[in-house]
């Protein structure tokens, strides 16, 4: 079965009672038990409901594998994949790592004994380097937040193995739909769910995806005993949304490309960050291991930090915004929005300057958006 095919059937049969195409939303936070302990395999929505099953199947089956938790958030599935650690494991993760992962490390897990320890995943000497010393995971992020840094995945999954390591991936910027790490040998896949899966900004949650029954367990098991469990309803608008993310990222990544494309020639534009630009220093990479780029588009302009300010509240299709990946376009200045639970030093040592702009370009169309670019651009 191909990819869009998937999106919208598994995980999603007629409901059996009814014969209702879309399977309903359980709203209910517990189920009748015909004995004590005696139920149709679901006791307290904490620990599990249908609409999270449906969720599971499609999400596990587009992501090319066996199992998948859903969780509240994204974060909380970080939360789900780092607390089956122990006490004194270290981990490894990219230096530019979004702010919100860095600060669930760095300042919550680090208080349990977790250490983390960030390289530059693009040097994969210093991989080897940090993996030899035989940390427990490492994670990595590719296309990276928000500077679209692309590792070379396969490469560094090659190393983990060699040193017995556990490998994560988030894989929320590039999608089921350009690239499926657990087909390279990755033992977990992350998203948020919030970004593009879901797609159209009204709802937030995570999943961690893998072949490994043993590692899904624990996930599930520290899902319901943490109590990271998703909403039935933000589940059942999860699935709902999946179902046109095909359509959905063809049109992002088209899209995106034009407005790199534009940027890049304009005046007033510094540095365009787009994987899918030939000038993008991984380019070559990211045509290995992706089938498309996705549909966000990091830029430094040549304006000042204020004037940057101005233009990025000026837009009219562009909302200033935190967040990506929905149908319609944002913008974000990570230095004081996504990113800014980073110190400014290092978030200077790692590239992210002040004046970096994130576009999530969305699905309007094209014309519309290019006109609010260059008309905001026009008046600075
Ligand atoms: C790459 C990446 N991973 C994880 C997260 C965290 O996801 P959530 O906001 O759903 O907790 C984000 C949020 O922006 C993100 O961009």
């Amino acid at each position: 079965m191909k990819f869009s095919t998937k999106a919208i059937h598994i995980g999603q049969e007629a409901d059996k009672t009814t014969g209702a195409v879309i399977p309903p939303i359980y709203m209910t936070s517990t189920y009748k038990q015909e004995w004590p302990n005696q139920h149709k395999g679901y006791d307290y929505t904490r620990a599990g409901n249908p609409n999270f099953y449906n969720l599971e199947q499609t999400l596990a089956s587009i992501e090319e594998g066996k199992y998948a938790t859903v969780f509240s958030s994204g974060l909380g599935a970080t939360t789900g994949l780092i607390s089956t650690l122990d006490s004194g494991d270290i981990v490894v993760a990219g230096k530019d790592l979004y702010g919100g992962t860095f600060r669930l490390l760095n300042s919550v897990f680090n208080t349990f004994g977790i250490k983390l320890n960030l390289i530059d995943t693009l040097d994969l000497n210093a991989v080897e380097i940090a993996l030899k010393q035989k940390p427990k995971l490492i994670i990595l992020e590719s296309p990276t937040n928000p500077l679209l840094r692309i590792s070379d995945i396969p490469a560094i999954i090659a190393i983990a193995k060699k040193y017995g390591i556990m490998t994560a991936i988030d894989n929320t910027f590039a999608t089921p739909y350009f690239q499926n790490p657990l087909t390279w040998g990755v033992d977990v896949v992350l998203h948020s769910t919030t970004k593009y899966i879901g797609g159209h900004s009204d709802v937030v949650g995570g999943t961690l995806i893998t072949n490994n029954k043993e590692l899904d367990d624990k996930f599930k098991f520290n899902r319901m005993s943490i109590g990271l469990n998703p909403s039935p309803f933000d589940t059942w608008l999860l699935t709902r949304g999946i179902k046109t993310l095909a359509v959905r990222m063809e049109q992002h990544a088209k899209s995106a490309l034009e407005v790199a494309k534009f940027l890049e020639a304009h005046p007033k534009v510094k540095t365009v960050y787009y994987p899918g630009l030939e000038s993008h220093p991984q380019h070559d990479i990211a045509k290995k291991q992706m089938r498309g780029f996705s549909g966000i588009v990091s830029v430094e302009f040549d304006l000042d930090l204020e004037q940057t300010k101005k233009l990025i509240s000026s837009f009219e299709i562009f909302a200033l915004a935190e967040s990506l990946g929905g149908v319609e376009s944002l913008v974000d200045h990570p230095a004081s929005m996504t990113h800014a639970s980073i110190p400014r030093e290092e978030r200077m040592k790692n590239g992210l300057n002040d004046g970096l702009v994130r576009f999530s370009v969305g699905i309007e169309h094209i014309d519309d958006i290019i006109k609010d670019l260059q008309s905001r651009l026009d008046k600075i």
